[in-house]
């Protein structure tokens, strides 16, 4: 900005899914989040948070201190669904082998992804992505990214911060964090004034990837006030070459 106020907590992920979009796999993104000042939730150092993510219908019934099956019925109730119909997305990482093996003895389907679990959070509370909830350990700044999207959505998120190893546990006890606490979306971010975008980079289910034809690349976003909690879908066709003319990056 300029200096001037208004001041904002930006969460931003410029790549969110590096990885995917080095192999040329599906679901990465590219997405920014803002926010009034101090209400985006800080996690310092404390990368990694355990995760449940749904959507508007479900809102209301998570509980991520509650049981794996106790969550999917209450989600599968919640939204008129049998276990069975549930497709529950989660990275696919050696942490979450007793997650996977919970959610296949409940009957529910499984969507493993290699990476991208913003994406697969707002893909739970977005309609025809075929996604009804994430669940697992990802990132920490991303819940807080996520989070921002879910309000405009009106889906919700919990979150537990989940330490890697004994340094991060004996951080979070020195600065007086509670891992037992349950963060809530309204602890990620506090204030309903959120923006939040989302631009497609790779093909999935929540957006058209970046593609070029005619001397344009064409983009599809998603852009989500929580204010209003409206959802603006947007398709832009970018001329390159007049892009060259003014920009000082190359295109
Ligand atoms: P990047 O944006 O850094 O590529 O992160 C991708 C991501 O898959 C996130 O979506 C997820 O929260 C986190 O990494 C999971 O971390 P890890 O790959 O260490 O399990």
């Amino acid at each position: 900005g300029n200096g001037e106020p208004p001041t904002l907590d930006i969460a931003v992920d410029p790549v969110e899914g590096t990885e995917l979009v080095a192999k040329g796999m599906p679901n990465a993104i590219a997405t920014v989040a803002a926010a009034p000042r101090g209400s985006m939730f800080d996690p310092g150092p404390m990368f990694y948070m355990s995760k449940i993510a749904v959507g508007p219908e479900a809102r209301d019934v998570i509980d991520i201190d509650a049981p794996v099956k106790d969550n999917l019925s209450k989600i599968a109730k919640a939204k008129g669904m049998d276990v069975g119909e549930l497709t529950v997305v989660i990275l696919d990482r050696p942490r979450h082998v007793q997650l996977v093996h919970e959610v296949r003895d409940c009957g529910a389907r499984i969507r493993l992804i290699p990476a991208g679990d913003v994406a697969g959070a707002l893909m739970a509370a977005w309609p025809g992505t075929g996604i009804d909830v994430l669940m697992g350990i990802g990132g920490t700044p991303e819940a807080v990214l996520a989070a921002c999207g879910l309000r405009a959505m009106r889906g919700s998120i919990q979150g537990i911060l989940w330490p890697r190893n004994p340094e991060d546990r004996q951080y979070a006890i020195a600065e007086g964090m509670d891992l037992s606490r349950v963060l809530t979306l309204d602890d990620l971010v506090s204030s309903d004034d959120t923006f939040f975008v989302a631009t497609g980079i790779s093909e999935g289910p929540l957006l058209d990837g970046v593609s070029y034809s005619g001397g344009f690349a064409h983009t599809h976003s998603l852009v989500a006030r929580g204010l209003t909690c409206t959802v603006r879908e947007i398709t832009a066709h970018h001329h390159l070459e007049t892009l060259a003319t003014i920009s000082s990056i190359p295109y």
